[in-house]
């Protein structure tokens, strides 16, 4: 079988075709980036105008560098929430469409969910699938969560931000720093040269119980930070070294928070399993090698799908579109996009979390 997916829930028009043996045939993603660069952030109505103008040609380029027409197609996929609904709206809508007009199967995927999924597309280091099940560190611009991936639909959310996501912190703290959007490039790069112990930063809710994340406090000190420089602009030393040390910061924090997961993963699954992280800021290679390096010493296989497959794109949104229409079928044409949609619905809503739970 052969899916296309198309996702359009940020600021990336994405589609891209792939096939049930894990290959992918076409990935094209266009990001909107120059024209939210501007405001320092996306801006919704801005996505939603620029993904109703780029969607058809992506899809188009996605099919013909596939080799293939729609009546190829074993279904078609869209992210159907959560995320911006105005985008989320285009491509549910050009999805519903070409199903309808081919009379193909339509897929409504959650973001996170291919997110989620990712890593049994792009397989271990030696190239098979992984196996459910396994424990999953999310973190993206919206999310940061640990969760227990029992199978395609079934998650058990066992940690969440109380407040900012991780990639929220990076791209507000770039911000801060006069680095450009999104920030979480722009701090790896420079963290490469910085000193990693010279500004103290706070390690939020390590050593606490539980899994949950908090990542405010890490900004505001950010802030602190570069209000006691010395007048004037920020030298090239002082933001390497205060991105490594953000960085350095944010990776014991996902350490701690991880060994805590581990346990209560090995609780739940004693048999099998492995550390999975998925999510825009999975793509961050300071913070692979760290988990890498975790993961081992509780004796855990780690895998990271390539980083490319971790910020936004259309390949994971046809994988999973792929899974659900081998486990329970397609949805209806009547499905309305999720502006929420929690991977696990029986979670309690996280303390001051908001949208982010
Ligand atoms: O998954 P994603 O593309 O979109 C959401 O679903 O949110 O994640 C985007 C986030 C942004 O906050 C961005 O700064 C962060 O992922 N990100 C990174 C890196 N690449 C992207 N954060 C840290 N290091 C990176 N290399
Ligand atoms: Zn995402």
């Amino acid at each position: 079988m052969i899916v296309l997916g198309i996702e359009t829930s940020c600021d990336e028009t994405a589609a891209a075709v792939v096939a049930a043996d894990r290959r992918i045939l076409s990935n094209i993603v266009l990001s909107q980036l120059e024209a939210h660069e501007p405001y320092g952030g996306v801006v919704p109505e801005i996505a939603a105008r620029a993904h109703v103008e780029a969607v058809d040609g992506v899809v188009a380029q996605a099919m013909s560098e596939a080799g293939i027409t729609f009546s190829d197609l074993g279904g078609v996929a869209a992210t159907g929430g959560p995320g911006l609904i105005g985008g989320v709206m285009v491509g549910v809508m050009t999805a519903k469409a070409i199903a309808l007009a081919e009379a193909k199967p339509f897929v409504a995927v959650n973001h996170l969910e291919a997110h989620a999924l990712t890593a049994r597309l792009s397989g271990t280091a030696s190239g098979e699938a992984v196996a459910f099940p396994y424990l999953l560190l999310l973190v993206s611009g919206g999310h940061c969560q640990l969760l227990i991936v029992e199978g395609v639909g079934s998650y058990r959310r066992i940690g969440t931000t109380v407040d900012d996501a991780l990639g929220e912190a990076f791209d507000k703290s770039a911000k801060l720093m006069g680095l450009g959007y999104p920030g979480g490039p722009q701090v790896e790069a420079r963290a490469r040269d910085g000193d990693d112990g010279r500004f103290p930063l706070p390690r939020p809710m390590r050593g606490r119980d539980g899994c949950d994340f908090s990542f405010s406090g890490l900004k505001t000190k950010v802030r602190q930070t570069l209000e006691a420089l010395p007048p004037g602009p920020f030298s090239d030393r002082d933001i390497a070294d205060l991105c490594a040390s953000f960085q350095r910061a944010a990776a014991e924090v996902l350490e701690d928070r991880c060994a805590n997961a581990i346990e209560a993963f090995r609780a739940h699954c004693p048999e099998a399993g492995a550390l999975v992280v998925a999510g825009g800021v999975a793509a961050n290679a300071y913070l692979r090698d760290r988990l890498t390096a975790l993961a081992a010493a509780h004796g855990l296989p780690f895998h990271a799908p390539p980083a490319y497959l971790c910020t936004d794109n259309g390949a994971m949104v046809a994988w999973a579109g792929l899974e659900q229409l081998r486990r329970r079928g397609a949805d209806k044409l009547e499905f309305k996009p999720r502006p929420r949609w929690p991977l696990d619905p029986n979670a309690p809503p996280a303390a001051f979390a908001g949208v982010k739970a």
